[in-house]
């Protein structure tokens, strides 16, 4: 069994309850009150961050990072293919964090864009390391990665294939298929990328001999298989990930020359209490039983599991009000500065950085978090516990570390943060 240190116990109290004697679902090493009831990340205090930043910050532990990595690692130690783990810039692009998963020995980068190789290639990732997955890939994209002869390109369409062949003859290509199996955070439909209803990622079985027999005719060489269904997995979606791979191997099977297989992404981390951490070593044996016998290399391009629970968003409170029966609290910073609430419906779980004795603080056993921008779709949480806090104290807002500012917008310009490896 790999483990995760996610359930150690400290001695810091409780949160909600001021219990010392049981420890929180998101408690570890790195992430926990001090004996004062100041939250903090790495050993840095968050409410001082945020005080001294005076804006959002967002903070990422780059002991954390270095954890998940290795774990991961460990665990496809366990499976007989080589392995090669690529990190999914798209979760979170912070030059700091790409630098240290840089210099943690991370094999590669997994880019959609011409953007993501540029960066990759300043952060120092070689050519050799950096693999495209795009989708609706333009020819200026394709200019680009003919630029880049040494990037791994994985081709998600007949289109793609046909207009790469035309810049760039000759080269070595993935195939990103879509075996119409999704996996995601619990029922979550809007986190699966493959399923009943056709998606616009990858190519379908109907179309798959018409592929190779395309990229073959145009002088491509197809020694990859991609996929990447779905996003946020845990354990109760480890039946659909086998069945994933299962329905993955008529693919495989129809490409003489293959060298690797890329499982994508996907892999999730706990966001509500109940959630349990990824079982690792389940995980493994399902590959190790669908793909065991295939003498390939396994490639995966993890984003939220290196990065997502590395992260916590800060953001101060300005207004407690009730308005209509509900209790508000308004925070400064809106769902712009980290969309997933707002856009997948995921939970997010916020702490007062400074656990309060002040009479001025009232707990809130009701409390609906809500941003500063002028849209009804910028709520944290609704109807939520919320232990004593008042007007000027500062949110935790946890997990927040993988496509938080990455996809974040600078709607009604309030888009601005501060970012913060704590090392
Ligand atoms: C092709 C591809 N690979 C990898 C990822 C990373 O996924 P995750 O962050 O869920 O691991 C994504 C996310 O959308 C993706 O589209």
């Amino acid at each position: 069994m790999i483990s995760d240190d996610r359930r150690q116990p400290t001695t810091i109290s409780d949160s909600v309850t001021h219990s010392a004697a049981t420890p929180n679902w998101w408690q570890r090493d790195d992430l926990a009150y001090d004996t004062g009831g100041r939250l903090r990340l790495a050993g840095q205090d968050l409410a001082h961050l945020a005080q001294s930043a005076g804006q959002p910050v967002f903070a990422y532990s780059a002991r954390r990072l270095s954890e998940n990595l290795d774990r991961l690692r460990q665990a496809l130690r366990s499976i007989p293919h080589s392995s090669r783990i690529l990190y999914a810039m798209k979760a979170n692009r912070f030059l700091p964090v790409l630098s240290h998963l840089k210099t943690a020995g991370i094999d590669g980068i997994d880019v959609c864009s011409p953007e993501e190789i540029h960066l990759a290639r300043q952060v120092g990732f070689r050519e050799d390391q950096i693999s495209f997955t795009g989708n609706s890939v333009s020819n200026a994209d394709l200019d680009c990665l003919a630029a880049h002869p040494g990037v791994w390109v994985n081709c998600d369409s007949l289109s793609t294939i046909r207009r790469l062949a035309e810049r760039s003859p000759g080269r070595k290509i993935g195939l990103r298929i879509n075996p119409r199996v999704g996996v995601g955070y619990r029922q979550n439909e809007q986190l699966r990328y493959a399923g009943d209803t056709a998606t616009k990622f990858g190519i379908y079985a109907d179309r798959m001999e018409e592929a190779l027999a395309l990229a073959d005719q145009v002088g491509l060489s197809v020694t990859g298989i991609h996929f990447h269904t779905g996003c946020g997995y845990l354990d109760d979606q480890l039946a659909n990930f086998r069945r994933v791979l299962e329905e993955a191997l008529p693919f495989l099977r129809l490409v003489p020359h293959l060298e690797h297989i890329n499982l994508g992404g996907g892999l999730g981390i706990p966001l509500a209490e109940g959630d349990a951490p990824l079982n690792l070593s389940a995980w493994s044996e399902v590959i190790g039983e669908t793909l065991g016998s295939l003498a390939v290399a396994i490639w995966m391009e993890p984003g939220d599991y290196l990065v997502k629970d590395t992260g916590v968003m800060v953001l101060e409170i300005n207004t407690i009000e009730e308005k209509g029966g509900r209790t508000f609290v308004g925070v400064t910073g809106g769902f712009n500065l980290h969309l997933e609430p707002a856009f997948y419906h995921l939970p997010l779980h916020m702490l007062p950085c400074c656990l309060s004795d002040d009479p001025g603080s009232q707990a809130l056993p009701k409390a609906t978090v809500v941003g500063n921008i002028n849209e009804a779709l910028d709520v944290f949480a609704e109807d939520i516990a919320l232990p004593p806090v008042a007007e000027g104290d500062f949110l935790a807002f946890l997990n927040a570390g993988g496509y938080g500012t990455s996809m974040s917008s600078n709607h009604c310009m309030r888009g601005k943060f501060a970012e913060y490896l704590v090392v």
